[in-house]
């Protein structure tokens, strides 16, 4: 049985007996007692083991080292001890998997840098188990979220001919020869020799094809891996990373920070009702007041500012920012914290100077501004990144050609403005930057099982 299912309902298991099957996170002992702090993967707790003299094995079990795998077979009964209501009292102990003593993960606090470095072994440790179930939550609560209002979870393709971003950004895949590339007569990679017929990529975003999607059934969403070459060495980039892409006709700019705002407070209230014993353990010893942190948010109304509000209370802070604030410029990952604290939750930044934003968003009357949002959380910095998009056929097709957009690529995307086109918005989440903010670990390399970022691509 799983030690899940024993937790569940301990009461009803008092004075019988269960066998389980798991590793060995601690073994200490006496001479005339010991104790094993048991876990199976499928519970954060673990399950104490209590063995003793009478046992025939006793030296044997007391010999076991941390890390073992074994198949233990006893009874459940209250534990006088404290720290834990319930324990085993064990019969008989199988060593199924040995473990030497050099076992790098041993019962004391290692530092993250370290469980990096080993990154095949760090689920086994408190903190990473936590985080990877919480992961693992969160996505089914992002699943339930769009399920149970009407989405279709869309699958756009990884491979791709298209740029979203429009940023180059993108890994190129060839079947091609490297060291032996046909040229054309122009000195120039042949790719229609390549298994496509014509240059390709990894996706660095599924909006575009999730829009043909959502002008089909109206509420569409994406969840998959979504590959950057950006050369960023942050706590919040990395080059592989899993993204979330909603896409919903009928609906603008105020309609998609509605959504994000709600879908937000659902993924929340789903992981602290679903993983306690993890969030617990992040307030104690990553993040303190995260609870507080996540319980104010549910409660709180999300604050709405423009981009040139945000320039304006900048510039008003009587901080020395070393990136001077600017009209119709980004906002650097400075600003993001100055403005996250000072409003001390989540902000939306609305109406982003149209130069600094891709293609596809609406332009807006102004003539100089963007119908694009942008979620700011203390620590993840931007989670969600978001816009209206376009539809106004001719004026699409005039940006695409300002910014020197190819447009025989993207026929079949720009006649959506044409067949039955209709005003539309969408966002995207990073679900590692989701992840960052619910757990309150700071960087991403720890909230994704093996990171691939700049100069690393171990495992
Ligand atoms: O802001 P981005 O680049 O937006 C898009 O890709 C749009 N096509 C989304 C849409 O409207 N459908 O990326 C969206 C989010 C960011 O807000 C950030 O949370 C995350 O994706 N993100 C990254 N996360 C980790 N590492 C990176 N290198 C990331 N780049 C973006
Ligand atoms: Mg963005």
């Amino acid at each position: 049985m799983d030690v899940k299912d024993l937790f569940k309902k301990i009461e009803d298991y008092e004075n019988k007996d269960v066998v389980l099957e798991g590793w060995v996170r601690n073994n200490r002992n006496q001479s005339n007692f010991g104790f094993i702090d048991f876990n199976d993967g499928t519970y954060f707790q673990n399950l104490q083991l209590v063995y003793d003299k009478e046992l025939s094995d006793f030296d044997k079990i007391s010999k076991i080292r941390v890390g073992s795998a074994i198949r233990v077979n006893g009874t459940i009964i209250k534990s006088v001890g404290s720290g834990q209501s319930h324990e085993m009292k064990v019969k008989s102990v199988e060593v199924l998997g040995d473990c030497p003593e050099d076992y790098p993960i041993q019962p004391k606090r290692h530092t993250r840098e370290f469980l990096r470095e080993l990154a095949y072994l760090r689920p086994r440790t408190n903190l990473f188990n936590a985080v990877f179930r919480v992961r693992s939550v969160a996505a089914q609560a992002i699943h339930e979220y769009f399920q149970s209002n009407n989405y279709v979870y869309f699958h756009s393709p990884i491979i791709t001919g298209a740029d979203c971003e429009g940023s180059g950004q993108m890994f190129k895949i060839t079947t091609l020869d490297m060291n032996n590339l046909p040229l054309g007569k122009d000195k120039k990679v042949d790719f229609k020799k390549d298994l496509f017929g014509k240059q390709t990529y990894i996706t660095g975003s599924g909006q575009l094809h999730g829009e043909t999607f959502a002008l089909a059934y109206k509420k569409i969403y994406t969840f998959g891996p979504t590959m950057r070459t950006e050369n960023s060495n942050t706590k919040t980039h990395a080059n592989e990373f899993w993204m979330i892409e909603p896409e919903i006709a009928f609906c603008d700019m105020n309609g998609i920070m509605d959504i994000e705002e709600e879908m937000l407070k659902f993924i929340i209230k789903y992981v602290m009702e679903r993983c306690p014993l993890e969030i617990d353990f992040f307030d104690k010893f990553v993040e303190k007041g995260l609870k507080d942190k996540l319980n104010k948010v549910l409660n709180s109304k999300f604050v709405r500012i423009t981009h040139k509000e945000a320039i304006t209370l900048l510039k008003e802070a009587k901080v020395d920012f070393e990136f001077k604030p600017e009209y119709g410029e980004d906002i650097a990952k400075e600003h993001e914290k100055y403005i996250t604290e000072h409003f001390n939750g989540p902000v939306f930044i609305t109406d982003w100077p149209k130069d600094i934003k891709a293609f596809y968003m609406k332009l807006n009357d102004d003539n100089e501004t963007v119908a694009a949002v942008d979620l700011e959380v203390p620590g993840s910095g931007e989670l969600i990144g978001g816009s209206q998009r376009e539809d106004d056929y001719d004026k699409l097709i005039n940006r695409m050609k300002e910014m020197n957009i190819p447009l025989e690529n993207l026929d079949w995307y720009t006649n959506l403005r044409r067949f039955g086109g209709c005003y539309h918005a969408g966002f995207g989440l990073g679900f590692e930057r989701l992840i960052m903010y619910l757990t309150g670990v700071e960087n991403i390399r720890d909230v994704i099982p093996y990171p691939r970022t700049p100069n690393n691509c171990d495992y």
